[in-house]
């Protein structure tokens, strides 16, 4: 039974270079392992990550997720039984919110994933990878 789960997450700290590659890297290696694809938007102090996979693999990785010392104040925005997987193609892709990106800025000034409807959010998501490159890891890399 596959799944998508959206949930939104405040940094600990500032968003480096660093702490994003290290996030990525990890992605690359264990979602593949778990057949996991989505993708991680980071901007404004925010993260905002869709899962997608097997129900025990997206809880499991979830659960690994809350724990990690880099965010904080962690919403589930949804969780949803899917037929099909609509980020299939990447373990993770990273795309900007704003700031590093002044295009999206401009598009979402004032976009706040915690008091946005899950829809809205997921739609912002896939506004981004469809306007922005995203910095992908593929699946099939
Ligand atoms: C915002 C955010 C998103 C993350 N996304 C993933 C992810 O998609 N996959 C993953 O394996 N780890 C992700 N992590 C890292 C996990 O919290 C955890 O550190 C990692 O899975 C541990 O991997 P390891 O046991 O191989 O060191 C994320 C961390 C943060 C802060």
């Amino acid at each position: 039974m596959l799944v998508r789960l959206l949930y939104v997450s405040q940094s600990v700290g500032p968003i480096t270079t660093t702490v994003t590659t290290s996030i990525l890297e990890k992605s690359s290696a264990n979602n593949k392992k778990q057949n996991i694809t989505g993708v991680l938007c980071q901007g404004s102090g925010l993260w905002l990550q869709v899962l997608e996979g097997e129900r025990a693999q997206v809880n499991a990785l979830y659960s690994r997720i809350i724990a990690d010392r880099h965010h904080h104040n962690i919403e589930l925005l949804s969780m949803e039984e899917i037929a099909s997987r609509r980020f299939g193609q990447w373990s993770m892709a990273l795309v900007y919110l704003s700031k590093d990106d002044p295009m999206v800025q401009m598009a979402h000034p004032e976009f706040d994933p915690y008091s946005a409807t899950a829809k809205n959010a997921m739609s912002l998501l896939e506004e981004l990878i469809e306007t922005s490159t995203p910095i992908a890891s593929t699946v099939s890399a």
